[in-house]
């Protein structure tokens, strides 16, 4: 006993002593979020599983949550809302009264899926890392988990290594690769009926395989809303991975950790759809966070959208520029289809993002918030900064002036442009003639991008 307890407290002052972390919120939450990230600003986030085979929810109810194509499962079996009959409904007409969910596998079976060209899509849409649900709440995993028998995308369905196979195609292309990975599981009989066990002998086990397999840079957890994180055992996985694992230095993770952690603790905060546990979000943190939503109304692809149900281009680069400039990053949705296409109409807005991040894109990178009162007409114009460089992001194409306060101009330009720009102190405000040039002498189209540099 005395000799255990002195090897307890050698490995603890022996922890303490190498800088190592606590499995304590306290230590846990005083590593640094590693720059990569908040440089990043833009990735994408991809929802694939058994529920890419219906891909199918409602378009037209309030909730957001409602709209979910990989929530299918659970609202088959939970019929104590009306929506859910809808799912119902939709799965006996199409599949017949007798079919189960489970029976979706042998149907998923991503024949036409090319790792390398989704990655080379990403790159060329301008993301800088790709988030794969590993496994979501229905518990299929798309890697061959040991704890997943019968369960995962080797030994049914597809009979591959999706999650393995994406993650080199996206680090080929020198992007950030993570993993999503959902805490619960909502039928299965051990987590219902064990949850320590569940942790324990499921849970932990495929997380640190997911880590010491594929060395992701991203571990975002999700699904957490039933226990508290002392339940998750989080700080201990945590102190694992910050600690031990492969990938300790360059390793991100959300905030989704237990019910008691969101917004609170983690390496990054999250909102989705600009939500937080159904509060709407305004305005930015000062802790990096990272805002997730689909192109359209639905994480899983949604066969039964249509064209306005989707964001447009513009719409999207607007929302890249309100978050990147509110200090936040933007992870955008795609939702593949069960035979491993990416929707065309998907793969037409991540180009339109990347064309535009092509121009503008040192205004997103490396850079960080600036807040400003600076005003435009009756709007409010965003800014981000890099170093004594601020970049001026005008949406809005009937715009005449802008009047930023709390500037030493040296010089302004419109990048992408070598079109003079007209621009005076008055004041003590900087006044910008926003030019009123036809589109071919416009470096870009969606929005345009000011550099006021500074003399300093
Ligand atoms: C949620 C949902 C979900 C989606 C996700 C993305 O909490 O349950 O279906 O995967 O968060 O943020």
């Amino acid at each position: 006993m005395k000799k255990l307890m002195f090897l307890g407290l050698t490995l603890f002052s022996t922890s303490i002593l190498l800088g190592k972390y606590m499995p304590d919120w306290e230590s846990i939450d005083s590593r640094p979020t590693p720059e990569w990230f908040q440089d990043a600003k833009f990735g994408i986030f991809i929802h694939w599983g058994l529920y890419s085979v219906p891909a199918w929810g409602p378009t037209e109810t309030e909730s957001i949550y409602d709209k979910y194509a990989e929530w299918y499962w659970y609202k088959l079996m939970d019929q104590t809302s009306p929506v859910n009959e809808q799912f119902v409904e939709f799965h006996q007409k199409n599949y017949g009264k007798d079919a189960r969910y489970q029976d979706f596998a042998s149907q998923f079976r991503a024949e036409l899926f090319r790792p390398k060209d989704w990655a080379k899509l990403f790159k060329q849409a301008g993301a800088q890392y790709v988030v794969l649900t590993s496994k979501h709440h229905e518990g299929y995993c798309l890697w061959p988990s040991e704890q997943s028998w019968n369960w995962n995308a080797m030994d049914v369905g597809p009979h591959r290594d999706l999650a393995g196979d994406l993650s080199d195609a996206v680090k080929a292309e020198g992007l950030h690769m993570g993993f999503y990975y959902s805490l619960y599981e909502w039928f299965n009989p051990q987590y219902l009926n064990d949850v320590n066990r569940y942790v324990d002998q499921h849970m932990l086990p495929q997380m640190k395989d997911l880590v010491q397999r594929y060395e992701p840079d991203i571990v975002w957890t999700d699904g957490e809303w039933d226990h508290a994180s002392d339940t998750w055992r989080s700080k201990e996985f945590l102190a694992w991975l910050y600690n031990e694992s492969p990938v300790k230095d360059s390793v991100v993770v959300n905030d989704r950790w237990g019910n008691d952690t969101r917004g609170k603790h983690g390496g990054f905060y999250t909102t989705e759809y600009d939500l937080v546990h159904d509060k709407e979000v305004t305005g930015g943190m000062d802790h990096p966070w990272e805002e997730c939503r689909g192109i359209g109304t639905s994480f899983g692809y949604n066969r039964n959208e249509d064209l306005s149900n989707y964001s447009s281009s513009t719409e999207l680069i607007h929302l890249l520029i309100d978050k990147v400039s509110k200090g936040g990053n933007l992870l955008l949705n795609v939702g593949p289809t069960a035979d491993g296409r990416i929707p065309v109409i998907m793969q037409q807005r991540l180009s339109d993002v990347g064309d535009w991040l092509k121009i503008n894109g040192e205004a997103i990178y490396g850079t960080r918030k600036w807040d400003s009162d600076a005003v435009a007409g009756d709007s409010q114009v965003s800014f981000t900064r890099k170093g004594n460089d601020l970049y001026l992001f005008n949406t809005d194409p009937n715009q005449t002036e802008v009047f930023v306060s709390g500037v030493n101009p040296k010089s302004l330009e419109l990048l992408g442009s070598s079109e003079e720009i007209d621009w005076i102190v008055v004041e003590g405000k900087v006044r910008i003639t926003i030019p009123n040039f036809p589109s071919e002498r416009l470096p870009c189209s969606h929005a345009w991008v000011f550099i006021l540099r500074q003399a300093f």
